[in-house]
C-alpha cells in the first residue's frame, strides 16, 4: 500500500505517475519535526533491520552507517567517505524481522540521510525544504513493496536489443581513423563489439549538436559505412551551450530566452569544456521541447543512441567566480605567500568548480516565476534526459535509441538509462559497480553500469578482465576510460583472447540476459537483487554483499581482488556452478554453503539454482548476428 503525505506546495518533479491522494503531516507516521525552512523525520532501527536503496550512492547494499546526500554531485572520487555521487535517488527501505517498509521523498533538492551515522540506531532523514510529497510504501516483503513504488514511478526506459552488445569508449576517439582501429582491432582480435563511443573531441570545439569535419569528414557517409560495419557510434552530449556568436544553438537559445538566468534576469554564464557556456532551462517544456528536437540532427547522420554527460550540472567556474580568483591572484603577485595565504589562493580557486555560490546565483522559469536552482538542482540533469527521451518516444517510439544519462532523478528512469560516472580503475570499484545495481534497480534504473576497466587512472590487464566478467550481466556493457590514461581496450593487452573469451561469454547470454531486462522491466521487478531478498531467514544471505541474484534462475559472484584465482562464495540453496569461457562451458553441483571456486581471468563464474535453465545461443561478433531462436540450455 502506498501512502502519500504532502505539505506545502511540492514543484512536480513528475517522478510518480499514478495519482494518490494526498494526506496531511498530521498523520505522518514517523516522528517528525518540521521547522521554518526544513523537515525532519526518523525511525528506530533494531540490530538486524537491512536499509535499502539511494540507488547511485557510496558505500553498500545495506547503507546503514553512513551519511548519505540526495545531490547530484560532479565528483569523480567515489571513495567511501562520500555523501553522494551523480544521481538523487531518494528511495530507502527497511527490512526487518516482523516490518518492512519503503519511503520516497519526492523533493528536487538537498536531502540528507543519516542511516545510523549519528546515532547506530536511528536514521533521520532531513528534507531542506518545506514543499515536498512522501510517499510510505507497506508490504509483506522488500520485493512486493519495490514492485509497488515501482508501478507508482512507471515502466523502466526500455533500449534498443542492441544496446546489450559490448561497447567500446575512450575519451576519445579523436577522429574516423581511431574509431576504425578500434573496430579493426576488436575484429582481428576475434572480440565482438557493437558500438563505438564519440566522446566530446568529435564536436567542433566542444558544440553540442557540431561534428569536427577535419576528424569526421563527410560524417552520414561514415555513420553509414560503420553501420554497415555492424555498429553504432554513440555520440555525447553535454548540458552547457558554448556561448559563440554564429552557433545557432547558443543564439537561438539567447534569441527565445531558453537558458537560465542570474537574478537580474541576464544569462547565467558558467565554463565547462567550450570555455563559457550557457545552460538550457531544462525545467521549462518550451526549453525541452526545443533541446530535445535537436538531436534530430544527428540522428538525420544515422546516429541512434546518446549519452548525455556533465549535467548535474558540472560547471567548472562562473565568470564572476573566476574573476574573483583572478583579482585575488593579481593582488597577491610579488607577496610572500606564507601558508595561510597559499592556501587561501588554491583554496579560492580548487573552490571555483561546482560552487554552491554558483549554483545558488542560477534561476529557472517555471510557470512564469523565476525559480532558485537550489530548490530544483537534483531535476536538473534528469530534464535534460526527458528533453532528449521524450523527443525520442514521441518521434521513434519505444526502445528505438539508445539513451543514458549521468545525472538523474527518480522519473529519468523512463526515457533512459544511467552510467555510474567517474570511477577509477580500482579493485574496489568492481564491488561498488556490483553494489550498485540492485539499488538503481529499486528506483527503476534498469539499464545500467559502471564503466568497465574503469575511468580514472591506468587500469591493469587483470583488472580489466575481472571487471568485464561482472560487466557480462550489467545490461550496459561498456568499457571507458578517461583521457590521459593507458589504452584498455581488450585488444591492447598481451594475450586478446581472454578478453574474447570474457566478451563473447556475454553475446552467448544476451538472449537470456534480454529477456531477462524485459521480464523486469514489465513486472516492475528487480534484474538484480540483494541475497536477502530471496533469503530473508538466512543469516548469512542477509548479509552478503559481495553476490547478486540475478533474474529468477541464477547468481552471480564476481572476482574481485587481484592475484587471486578465485574467491570464497556463498550458496544460499543447492546450486549448479558454472564457469564459462568463449564457446566452453563448465559445470559442477554445489551443496548450500560456503565454497571456495576457482576462476581463472578468462572465465566467467555463474551459479544457477536448481530445477532452473538459462538458454545460451552460439557468440557473433555483433547482436544483429545473434540467433535468438538458435540456443542450448543449461
Ligand atoms: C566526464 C564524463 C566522462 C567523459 C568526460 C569527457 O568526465 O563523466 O565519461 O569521458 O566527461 O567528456
Amino acid at each position: 500500500m502506498i501512502t502519500k503525505y504532502t505539505h506545502g506546495k511540492p514543484i512536480n518533479t513528475e517522478a510518480v505517475v499514478v495519482p494518490f491522494s494526498p494526506n496531511k503531516l498530521a498523520s505522518f507516521p514517523f516522528s517528525h519535526t518540521l521547522e521554518n525552512d526544513s523537515f525532519r523525520f526518523s525511525f528506530k532501527m533494531e540490530p538486524d533491520d537491512i536499509v535499502y536503496g539511494l540507488g547511485e550512492a557510496p558505500r553498500g547494499i545495506n547503507k546503514r552507517g553512513w551519511i548519505y546526500e540526495s545531490y547530484c554531485s560532479d565528483d569523480p572520487f567515489h571513495t567511501e567517505t562520500k555523501r553522494s555521487l551523480y544521481a538523487a535517488h531518494n528511495f530507502i527501505m527497511l527490512s526487518g524481522t516482523d516490518r518492512c517498509f519503503g519511503i520516497f521523498v519526492d523533493f528536487p533538492a538537498r536531502i540528507k540521510w543519516d542511516i545510523g551515522y549519528t546515532l547506530q540506531d536511528t536514521t533521520e532523514i532531513t528534507v531542506e525544504g518545506v514543499d515536498f510529497d512522501i510517499y510510505i510504501i507497506t508490504g509483506k516483503l522488500p520485493r512486493d513493496i519495490v514492485r509497488e513504488f515501482r508501478r507508482a514511478i512507471g515502466k523502466s526506459y526500455l533500449p534498443p536489443k542492441w544496446a546489450f552488445g559490448f561497447q567500446q569508449s575512450r575519451w576519445s576517439y579523436h577522429n574516423a581513423e581511431a574509431v576504425d582501429r578500434v573496430i579493426d582491432r576488436h575484429d582481428a582480435a576475434g572480440i565482438p563489439l557493437d558500438c563505438v563511443y564519440l566522446d566530446i573531441d568529435y564536436m567542433e570545439r566542444y558544440k553540442d549538436f557540431t561534428v569536427n569535419e577535419e576528424a569526421f569528414p563527410d560524417f552520414a557517409n561514415y555513420v553509414r559505412a560503420k553501420r554497415e560495419q555492424g555498429i553504432h557510434l554513440i555520440p555525447i552530449i553535454d548540458a552547457g551551450v558554448k556561448k559563440e556568436k554564429g552557433y545557432s544553438v547558443y543564439e537561438e537559445g539567447m534569441e527565445h530566452g531558453y537558458f537560465c538566468r542570474r537574478a537580474d534576469g541576464s544569462c547565467f554564464e558558467g565554463g565547462v569544456w567550450p570555455g563559457i557556456c550557457a545552460f538550457p532551462d531544462f525545467l521549462d517544456p518550451g526549453v525541452r521541447n526545443w533541446f530535445g528536437a535537436k538531436y534530430q540532427g544527428l540522428i538525420d547522420a544515422g546516429i541512434d543512441g546518446f549519452w548525455n554527460d556533465m549535467n548535474e550540472p558540472a560547471i567548472f567556474y562562473s565568470v564572476e567566480g573566476i574573476e574573483k580568483a583572478l583579482d585575488k591572484a593579481a593582488s597577491l603577485k610579488g607577496e610572500n605567500l606564507d601558508l595561510g595565504k597559499f592556501f587561501n589562493l588554491k583554496d579560492t580557486f580548487a573552490g571555483l568548480s561546482n560552487s554552491q555560490d554558483d549554483y545558488s546565483a542560477i534561476y529557472h522559469t517555471i510557470d512564469g516565476k523565476l525559480v532558485n536552482h537550489q530548490r530544483v538542482h537534483n531535476i536538473y540533469g534528469a530534464n535534460m534526459t526527458k528533453a532528449a527521451g521524450e523527443y525520442f518516444e514521441k518521434t521513434f517510439g519505444e526502445g528505438k535509441l539508445l539513451m543514458f544519462s549521468r545525472a538523474s532523478y527518480i522519473g529519468a528512469h523512463r526515457s533512459s538509462g544511467i552510467w555510474f560516472g567517474d570511477n577509477h580503475s580500482w579493485w574496489s570499484h568492481i564491488l561498488l559497480d556490483l553494489k550498485m545495481l540492485p539499488a538503481a534497480n529499486m528506483c527503476g534504473f534498469l539499464y545500467c553500469g559502471a564503466d568497465l576497466g574503469g575511468f580514472n587512472e591506468n587500469a591493469t590487464r587483470d583488472l580489466v578482465l575481472r571487471f568485464l566478467a561482472l560487466g557480462v550481466f550489467t545490461p550496459l556493457m561498456r568499457n571507458h576510460s578517461a583521457l590521459g590514461t593507458r589504452d584498455q581496450e581488450g585488444y591492447s593487452f598481451e594475450n586478446s583472447e581472454d578478453f574474447r573469451d570474457i566478451i563473447q561469454v556475454r553475446y552467448r547470454l544476451i538472449p537470456y540476459l534480454y529477456d531477462t531486462f524485459v521480464k523486469a522491466r514489465e513486472n516492475d521487478d528487480l534484474i538484480f537483487r540483494p541475497l536477502s531478498l530471496d533469503y530473508p531467514a538466512d543469516p548469512i544471505a542477509r548479509e552478503c554483499e559481495t553476490q547478486l541474484m540475478l533474474g529468477d534462475e541464477c547468481m552471480i559472484a564476481p572476482v574481485y581482488e587481484q592475484n587471486v584465482s578465485g574467491r570464497t562464495v556463498y550458496l544460499p540453496e543447492d546450486m549448479t556452478f558454472v564457469k564459462l569461457s568463449g564457446e566452453r562451458i563448465e559445470s559442477q553441483p554445489l551443496s548450500k554453503g560456503l565454497h571456495y571456486i576457482s576462476a581463472a581471468l578468462n572465465e566467467v563464474p555463474l551459479f544457477i539454482k536448481k530445477g532452473k535453465t538459462i538458454p545460451l545461443c552460439k557468440p557473433a561478433m555483433r547482436t544483429e548476428d545473434l540467433k535468438f531462436d538458435e540456443v542450448e540450455y543449461i
